[in-house]
């Protein structure tokens, strides 16, 4: 409690913003200005006249804040709150792509660093990946990085033929079939809310027809919306703090109650407070890279 009233005070202070993801710790949630998904996130970074960004997420989250926000201080409370998703790709990748497909599209899920966002035509979140697909021209080929099941399930709703890098988020990866199958059995009246980075992905819809594959964003309106009392969530558990404040008369279960994720959780409220005390750790993307992410994260933040 008295930490977290030093954190409100510093922050007003040092005229900052708190955003924080949807998968951090509930105590840091509570101090933060804004809670959401990567699409939300970067929406409110280049919304807010703070001076300051204290962002509580993971280190590509913090670039993207600060290329959409070159005159603003963005702080991430530690530095090694990382993402195996965006650290399995490298610009090589993209550019061996690229060699073979001069006429291509290179779609980047915002999870890759700022020098892979920068090859990329234009960047999606899990939120809005599909209505950004669909709108590509019909007649290039297009390349979809890192993540290779969001990109099957973007690639099946869609329709559109995708050439994917075999990458995925350790966490959704280890979320496969047979936890849902156990699942299933144990709350049969249940609706099903899948994110689309699982193992379990569109392969298991056999399983469960009418599923919903949602982003955090669309699992948390869904549940608000939805007649269903009991819900049935396959991602990284730190979103049902949410789901329980947002729907706090209906129950949800997490598919793999151990599906957390690491990096995501070294932010404490601890950290939070000694990044705005000590101004740290500034996270700066040279000009040259961030301008050219800048063009496709702009693409991505104007649809959906
Ligand atoms: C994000 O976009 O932040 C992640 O994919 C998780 C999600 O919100 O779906």
């Amino acid at each position: 409690e008295a930490l977290a009233q030093e954190v409100l005070r510093l922050k007003r202070e040092r005229n900052a913003v708190i955003l924080a993801h949807s998968y951090q710790l509930p105590e840091v949630e509570e101090v933060a200005d804004f809670v959401g998904d990567s699409l939300g996130l970067a929406r409110e970074a280049q919304r807010t006249r703070a001076e300051v960004i204290v962002f509580c997420g993971v280190h590509f989250m913090a670039e993207t804040a600060a290329i959409l926000n070159p005159e603003k201080t963005v702080l991430l409370p530690d530095l090694e709150a990382g993402c195996s998703l965006a650290d399995s790709i490298r610009p090589e990748d993209v550019l061996a792509w690229k060699a073979k497909h001069p006429d291509g599209i290179v779609v980047a899920y915002v999870n890759t660093k700022a020098e892979v966002k920068a090859l990329a035509d234009v960047c999606v979140t899990s939120a809005n990946a599909v209505e950004v697909v669909s709108q590509l021209p019909q007649d290039r080929p297009i390349y979809f990085v890192p993540d290779m099941f969001l990109g099957a399930h973007v690639a099946r709703v869609t329709g559109r033929r995708l050439d994917l890098f075999p990458g995925e988020c350790h966490v959704h990866a280890g979320i496969r079939e047979e936890h849902l199958k156990a699942l299933l059995e144990a709350h049969p009246g249940a609706e099903f809310l899948i994110h689309p980075e699982c193992g379990c992905g569109s392969g298991c819809l056999y399983l469960k027809p009418d599923a919903k594959m949602l982003s955090t964003e669309g699992m948390v309106r869904y549940a608000k919306g939805a007649e269903a009392r009991e819900f049935v969530v396959a991602t990284e558990v730190g979103i049902l703090h949410r789901l329980k404040k947002e729907a706090p008369e209906k129950a949800f279960f997490p598919v793999k109650p151990d599906a957390v994720c690491e990096y995501m959780k070294r932010i404490t409220l601890e950290k939070v407070y000694l990044s705005l005390k000590e101004m740290r750790h500034v996270v700066r993307v040279p000009e040259e890279v961030a301008r050219k992410a800048r063009r496709a994260l702009e693409a991505m933040v104007a649809v959906g």
